[in-house]
């Protein structure tokens, strides 16, 4: 993953809750509206790509579910077994969602919902939300292109939202409806999953109306790789803060933070904080002593000066959200 800033689109992780649907550029429409149904308006594909400026951005999208193989370690969890790799890095084409939705009159609006193409057995459609304040930043893109390409189909062909630093659940694929509301959207993924919970809730006490829905995620950081070279534990990786923050620092220890090494960030974007969405590719080389087996340990800082908590233990939540503890592996010497 860390050799390259631009994650390949073909290495780019995939994540559908529902079948991927087929839409054709031809078919598409895209609407916008309010969800007192007193206003209705359709773009077509071509609408959207003549009618407003093409910009382009750099965001990494991450699953709100990214490491929560690391946390089940510590109290089973019910989801996908993701270790570090549902995280990509992208440069995207596409229009702001500002453009769209300025010339409506926006009183009252709190949130904007969003809907996709794919549909459930019920035939209700995938859908998130998020606060109107960021939709209105100017940071939120539909996107008809990812790293110069057309945005392959996986990925939500013709159009998806990239709604920059929020979690992934929240980057509507197969665009198909904006709907300006005041409340959130009633999807199952906006209202009874993506939240986090006090570690000693469980499925048998949650209450997912008590849990407000994970926007903005938490700085996490990951070894990717790693060599034994010359007394030396040469290692690479990634590491990742939402809400805009730039990562300044990373930081490494081989004996359970008796030492801290820094590492180097290698590669980030210049964009300044908070719209700073892109990740950072960072290495490092740290002197060891001849052992058998070493125990390595990484965490990130971000320009707010949040780091990664020591223990999944103590964030533990029962669906495995926001899992961003110290990443540690353990490198053997042949
Ligand atoms: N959009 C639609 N329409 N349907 C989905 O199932 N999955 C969401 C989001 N957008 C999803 C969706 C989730 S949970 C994630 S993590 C991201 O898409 C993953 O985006 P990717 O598959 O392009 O990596």
């Amino acid at each position: 993953m860390a050799k390259h800033f631009y994650t390949p689109n073909e290495w780019f992780y995939i994540r559908n809750h529902l079948p991927a649907p087929d839409v054709s550029a031809e078919d598409y429409e895209l609407d916008v509206a309010f969800d007192d149904g007193n206003e209705e308006i359709t773009f077509n594909l071509s609408d959207l790509k003549t009618k407003f400026e093409k910009v382009e951005m750099t965001s990494s999208i991450q699953c709100g579910g990214n490491r929560r193989a690391e946390m089940n370690e510590i109290k089973p969890i019910k989801g996908l077994m993701w270790k570090g790799g549902a995280i990509g890095n992208a440069k995207w084409g596409g229009v702001r969602l500002f453009e769209i939705l300025k010339d409506y009159n926006l009183t009252g609006i709190k949130h904007v919902q969003f809907e996709g193409y794919d549909e459930g057995s019920d035939g209700s459609p995938y859908g998130a939300s998020i606060p109107i304040e960021k939709a209105m930043s100017g940071n939120v893109l539909l996107a008809y292109e990812m790293n110069d390409e057309i945005l392959p189909r996986d990925h939500g062909y013709p159009i998806r939202v990239v709604a920059t630093g929020i979690v992934g659940a929240r980057n509507v694929k197969w665009f198909k409806r904006i709907v300006l509301s005041e409340e959130e959207s009633h999807s199952h993924w906006q209202r009874s999953d993506y939240k986090g919970f006090n570690p000693s809730v469980d499925w048998s006490n949650v209450d997912f109306t008590k849990s407000p829905s994970v926007q903005n995620m938490p700085v996490t950081s990951v070894i990717c790789w790693s060599k034994i070279d010359n007394g030396q534990l040469i290692l690479n990786g990634y590491a990742w803060a939402g809400g805009g923050n730039r990562i300044i620092r990373i930081d490494l220890t081989t004996d359970k933070g008796e030492n801290w090494f820094e590492g180097t960030l290698n590669e980030q974007t210049d964009d300044p904080e908070p719209k700073h969405f892109g990740w950072s590719l960072w290495s490092a080389s740290v002197p060891i002593s001849e052992q058998k087996e070493i125990e390595v340990w990484c965490k990130a800082v971000d320009s707010n000066y949040n780091s990664q908590p020591e223990s999944f233990k103590n964030i533990w939540n029962l669906r495995g959200i926001n899992s961003n503890a110290y990443h540690r592996i353990k490198v053997k010497s042949s």
